[in-house]
């Protein structure tokens, strides 16, 4: 179960196998700038500072290029982290919307 930190806040989540950055974050109870969840607008960029992280669904070239991905831009709604990640947000900061929501992120079984 990889871990993900938010740099500079400092938050740190468990995230499911083949769950999304940003499924991991909502299901923590965070938010922050994003569009259409589908991978289509791009406005979930995030910067990876350490770790790996992979695509399961199609990510168009238009919307994240080769030249990103080797640079460390990652689209959060469709990035699955295949090691422990370390990640930054652009022009927008991590906001806590539902503090409940952590005690019911319970770890997945298995
Ligand atoms: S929210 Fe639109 S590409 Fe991620």
């Amino acid at each position: 179960m990889p871990k993900l930190t938010v740099e500079p806040e400092g938050v740190c989540i468990d995230l499911h196998d083949d769950e999304t950055i940003l499924e991991g974050l909502y299901r923590h109870g965070y938010a922050y700038r994003i569009g259409c969840r589908r991978g289509g607008c791009a406005i979930c960029k995030v910067d990876v500072l350490r770790g790996e992280v992979d695509y399961n669904r199609p990510v168009a070239e238009k919307v994240l290029t080769d030249d990103e991905r080797a640079t460390g831009t990652c689209l959060s709604c469709r990035a699955v982290a295949t090691s422990d990640v370390t990640i930054t947000l652009r022009e927008d900061n991590l906001r806590r919307v539902n503090p409940l929501m952590a005690r019911f992120a319970v770890a997945q079984p298995g």
